[in-house]
């Protein structure tokens, strides 16, 4: 007797079995399922595949997305714990790795998480030698060149976080400040995706006026209205969330998606992203560091070629020293 499926249903062509826009995300913990669902409900994929050594967690999480399918527009959701699950993706998001405990800068962690990308990152490679890397777990300046040097890949194609969400944090507090909504406060956080990153006060705008103009002191320790505590903030937002819910995870994820749909769809929007930038600002060393870039299809493009004032060009150089100090002596 024909099963329901074949009296049901004629089949006129073959399934093409080969997803076109596969992401994969390698770590299952609080932020890449923060990147997950985030994922999903944009829609970037047509498949979703799930990477995690802790298998039942696995398991569990995936089939929690899956019976969730009736609402989002991802036809295939897998999992694996063998990389090979990453098989032609298009973009690797990488979250695995141990995370900051209460105190704990994200630079302590850098040893620990070189062992773990040194672990995985050439078999993702060896499935989707094509696929755009995008790293997320911390410290993510330095993971990002590990990550570059494991992989072989041009450093277009592998991509940090970096400040992207430290300059969301920033302009969110200034729209905080202003009333105004963030997307309406341009403004740039660059270098370390940490304790030294870099606020671009003098790029500070609304509809194009800069805030400098209104009040010169904006950004110094003798500016009255101490716009300078908003960095501050920025620098302390890990810290402080992670004392009070044990880790970050919903901006983290949500500005992960933001820059997988600029790759994705090739929209080269510009965003302050960790790339290598040996050779800028007069910085010797292959170190990644935020700085504008122009993102697409093939990764980091472009780089835009921001003008610094001599505070902002010495506080990159601080940057970039705080991160070579910890890099050159990793044992990769
Ligand atoms: C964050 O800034 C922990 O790097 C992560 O939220």
């Amino acid at each position: 007797m024909a099963t329901v499926k074949e009296q049901l249903i004629e089949n006129l062509i073959a399934e093409d079995e080969l997803s076109q826009s596969k992401i994969s995300i390698v770590g299952t913990g609080a932020v890449g399922m923060a990147c997950a669902i985030s994922i999903l409900l944009k829609g970037l994929a047509d498949e979703l595949a799930l990477v995690d050594v802790a298998e039942d967690k696995l398991k569990g999480e995936t089939m929690d997305l899956q019976h969730g399918s009736l609402f989002f527009h991802t036809s295939k959701i897998t999992s694996g714990k063998d990389c090979s699950v990453s098989e032609n993706s298009k973009l690797v998001i990488i979250t695995a790795g141990a995370r900051q405990q209460e105190g704990e800068s994200r630079l302590a962690l850098v040893q620990r998480n070189v062992n773990i990308m040194k672990s995985m990152i050439p078999a993702i490679v060896r499935h989707s030698p094509e696929c755009k890397i995008l790293v997320v777990s911390n410290p993510v300046d330095i993971l990002t060149y590990v990550v570059w040097k494991l992989s072989g890949f041009p450093p277009s194609r592998i991509i940090g976080t970096g400040c992207n969400l430290d300059s969301a944090r920033f302009r969110y507090l200034i729209g905080e400040k202003l009333g105004v909504h963030p997307t309406s406060c341009h403004g740039w956080i660059i270098g370390e995706h940490g304790d030294s990153s870099v606020p671009l006060w003098s790029g500070v705008n609304v509809a194009g006026v800069p805030l400098k103009t209104l009040n010169p002191q904006l950004g110094t320790d003798s500016d009255k209205d101490q716009w300078k505590n908003i960095h501050k903030q920025v620098v302390n937002s890990a810290y402080e969330i992670i004392k009070r819910k044990g880790y970050t995870s919903w901006a983290i994820g949500l500005s992960v998606t933001d820059l997988a749909e600029s790759i994705l769809k090739n929209l080269r929007r510009v965003h302050p992203v960790s790339t290598m930038i040996k050779d800028l600002y007069g910085i010797k060393e292959e170190i990644f560091l935020s700085v504008p870039c122009i993102l697409g299809r093939n990764g980091v493009s472009d780089i835009v070629k921001i003008k610094l004032n001599s505070e902002e060009e010495n506080l990159f150089k601080k940057s970039a020293t705080t991160i070579w100090n910890v890099q050159k002596d990793l044992i990769i």
